[in-house]
């Protein structure tokens, strides 16, 4: 097992500063299958809050390695991903569904209506009200075990965007649809063929859908997140600094780190 080469507790929460992005990954992938087991242990069934992204490819193909080599099963798991592109087909490459297919789902044994991702392709006047369904079917399925979270350089998480709104408002956002920060539509660029290309708008699950989860992984590497990593551990919480609205449920939030993503707060 990956160990890091410093922990530290910030804002209420664990953080793990690990050598490298891959330590941190294995680690987080030691962390997710640990989970799957005493849930499905303890209560016969795991729930899984993912995101897409850079950040937890590898973490995923950890998880890949662990079934193929047997010691892992998805069978009695469900999934439930943090946001999809609005308005984005399943099969397009770009879209989040597809993304999850070639890195778990594709390669694992969890069933097909157990893997949920919001829905691109609703009419757009029927968008808010499908995408709130995703917060009943979370808790009709009991709820979120762990939350499994990347950070953007503006310090969204899902797609939960830098806002004006109070700590209060923003603590009680639900799933909904919402419009791309022009930081996150930049970031995007390059797997669309050109900013122009990137959809304005998206579906997230909101912030208090994620705060809800009974255990919050957030992992983040290099130098790009340094300063969303320190606004999110240091400085207030503030919706401005979406990530920094973790501090409001610390002590269920661990983060997994690189010594780059961590250069602000050691
Ligand atoms: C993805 C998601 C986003 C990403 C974030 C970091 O499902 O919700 O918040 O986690 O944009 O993206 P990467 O990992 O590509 O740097």
């Amino acid at each position: 097992m990956a160990k890091p080469f410093r922990s530290l507790e910030l804002a209420g929460s664990s953080v793990k500063v690990y050598s490298s992005a891959t330590h941190a990954c294995e680690a987080a992938a030691d962390r997710i299958a640990k989970t799957i087991r005493i849930c499905v242990e303890i209560r016969s069934k795991a729930v899984l809050g993912l995101a897409t992204g850079a950040t937890p490819e590898p973490v995923y193909a950890g998880l890949v390695e662990r079934h193929r080599a047997g010691e892992l099963s998805f069978a009695p798991v469900s999934t439930y991903n943090l946001d999809e592109y609005y308005p984005m087909g399943p099969l397009d490459p770009n879209s989040y569904r597809s993304y999850m297919e070639r890195h778990l789902f594709g390669h694992v044994d969890l069933a097909p209506d157990r893997a949920h991702i919001l829905d691109g392709t609703v009419p757009a006047a029927f968008a808010a009200q499908s995408a709130a369904q995703f917060d009943h079917w979370i808790a009709a399925d009991g709820g979120l075990d762990l939350q499994l979270l990347g950070v953007g350089r503006n310090g969204h998480i899902g797609f939960n965007e830098p806002t004006d709104l109070s700590v209060a408002e923003a603590l009680a956002l639900p799933t909904r649809p919402v419009d791309l920060h022009p930081t996150t539509t930049e970031d995007a660029a390059g797997d669309f063929g050109g900013a122009d290309r990137v959809p304005r708008r998206a579906l997230t699950m909101g912030i208090a859908s994620i705060l809800a989860a009974r255990s919050i992984l957030v992992l983040a590497f290099g130098p790009r997140k340094a300063e969303a990593v320190a606004g999110s551990l240091r400085g207030p919480m503030t919706a401005r600094v979406p990530g920094s609205l973790l501090q409001a449920v610390g002590p269920k939030v661990t983060w997994l780190v690189d010594r780059e993503a961590a250069a602000e707060i050691l």
